[in-house]
């Protein structure tokens, strides 16, 4: 029987060894900035701060925020705070639109990076001897090769696979029988479409584990992914700016929204609007301030993300509520704050219906309408009569609950294109 990784000493440390670490990193991460990235220099010299000041953890709350802004306006190298010849790597994050975010790893990044995945590979339950089939792209995302080292250094076997070509990933998950999958659950649900339509059944297959993160999922599509792929599902998070996956993970024994390795990052809360810092408990938008990264030290950088910050239950470190939404992802329609996380969660009540979807924006003269394509599970295609009723429930359902009215499309099976790695929730047709 092959065993489970052993914890770090960190990982069981008390929250006041946790605390006397982090404030010491802190207080060297923070004159690291400011002695050696300009744009720090300036930022905290205009918000009249020094990192001398700092005798608490409360105390990040005087320092000034940073955002995508800030990287965007020093692209491409701006922010860094190492000579060029201490970077080893760089990663960069497309965005929607705009040049890409720019991104800077020393060889000691690389390594704190492998280790925080390796930690979180761990904490999804790997054993000793296990096979880890890699689908998150290769390349300038961070997610590929972010996985990849921390499986290795986790002394696991890795199969670099990479996005994409999704019937030969089938056809090697088949013949390589890996034990874990790393990948985006939505494209983890377009594997499981392809696995059914080569006539193999999900449950039957070798994975044991799935890590899946770089977008928002629901407990609900957790379920349905469980269930359909007989295995664990464990949420990762993170982001290129604050390092990549490996911020936070999920530990497999209570599943509750991931562990913030908060040796590495210190998160606050804040409110979107006012940027003061909310207790832990209260929903507000996520910050975090890394402790020990050389290349690009990231100071109370705002991830847009809107989470809570949970008690520790399985380790010490404080937990992140699972992810609904980021501020950018939040849509308002004739006055009605929506998610897509909150369309799935209602999707997936549907049994008839397959849990892929778009949701498109359009306008009828001043009024915003928003219709929700989805696409029938395979065997309920036929079944017009079982269709129809379960687009009017989802569209009830959508009103009773959200609160807006929502045109529900059931298009044919694969009308809705897949994507090989984020998923594209909101069409938005409107004109600018
Ligand atoms: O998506 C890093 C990553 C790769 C995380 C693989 C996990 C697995 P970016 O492309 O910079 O980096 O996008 C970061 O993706 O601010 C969130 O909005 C979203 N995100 C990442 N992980 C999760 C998650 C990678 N587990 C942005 N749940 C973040 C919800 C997530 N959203």
């Amino acid at each position: 029987m092959s065993t489970t990784l052993p914890l770090e000493p960190i990982e069981k440390a008390s929250r006041d060894e946790l605390a006397a670490l982090q404030l010491e990193r802190l207080k060297w991460s923070l004159n690291h900035a400011y002695e050696n990235s300009p744009v720090y220099r300036r930022k905290f010299d205009e918000a009249g701060v020094h990192p001398s000041q700092v005798q608490s953890l409360a105390d990040i709350a005087r320092f000034p925020f940073t955002t995508k802004k800030d990287l965007r306006d020093n692209y491409p190298f701006g922010m860094f705070a190492v000579p060029q010849d201490q970077i080893s790597r760089i990663h960069a994050s497309s965005g929607t639109t705009g040049k890409p975010t720019v991104v800077a790893y020393t060889a000691r990044d690389i390594d704190t990076w492998a280790n925080l995945v390796a930690r979180s590979v761990r904490a999804a339950g790997a054993r000793r001897g296990d096979k880890v089939h890699i689908s998150y792209g290769y390349g300038l995302f961070t997610g590929g090769l972010g996985a990849h080292y921390g499986a290795e250094r986790a002394g696991l076997t890795v199969i670099p696979f990479g996005g994409g070509q999704t019937e030969k990933q089938v056809q090697l998950i088949q013949d390589f029988r890996p034990d874990i999958i790393m990948v985006t659950p939505s494209y983890m649900l377009a594997i499981a479409d392809e696995m059914e339509r080569q006539g193999i059944d999900p449950a039957t297959c070798s994975l044991r584990i799935g890590i899946f993160g770089a977008e928002p999922w629901t407990n609900d599509m957790r379920r349905a992914i469980e269930q359909r792929m007989g295995i664990t599902a464990v949420d990762i998070y993170g982001l290129s700016e604050v390092m990549g996956p490996g911020v936070a993970s999920e530990c497999a024994e209570t599943k509750d929204g991931p562990t913030i390795w908060e040796d590495h990052f210190y998160p606050e809360i804040i409110n979107p609007e006012t940027g003061e810092v909310l207790p832990d408990g209260e929903l507000g938008e996520l910050v975090f301030t890394s402790l020990t990264k050389e290349a690009l030290p990231i100071v109370r950088y705002r991830t847009r993300d809107l989470t809570r910050l949970l008690p520790g239950t399985a380790r010490t470190m404080r937990r992140m509520e699972k992810i609904t939404g980021r501020s950018d992802d939040m849509l308002i329609i004739r006055g009605v704050n929506v998610f897509p996380t909150q369309i799935e969660e209602l999707l997936l009540k549907q049994p008839a219906l397959a849990p892929h979807y778009q949701i498109v924006l359009t306008k009828e003269g001043p009024m915003d309408v928003m219709s929700l394509n989805c696409e029938p599970c395979p065997e309920t295609a036929p079944d017009y009569g079982a269709l129809d009723a379960a687009s009017k429930a989802l569209a009830y359902d959508i009103k009773a609950l959200i609160g807006v009215t929502c045109k529900v499309n059931v298009l044919e099976v694969n009308g809705i294109e897949r994507s090989v790695g984020k998923a594209k929730r909101v069409i938005d047709k409107r004109p600018k």
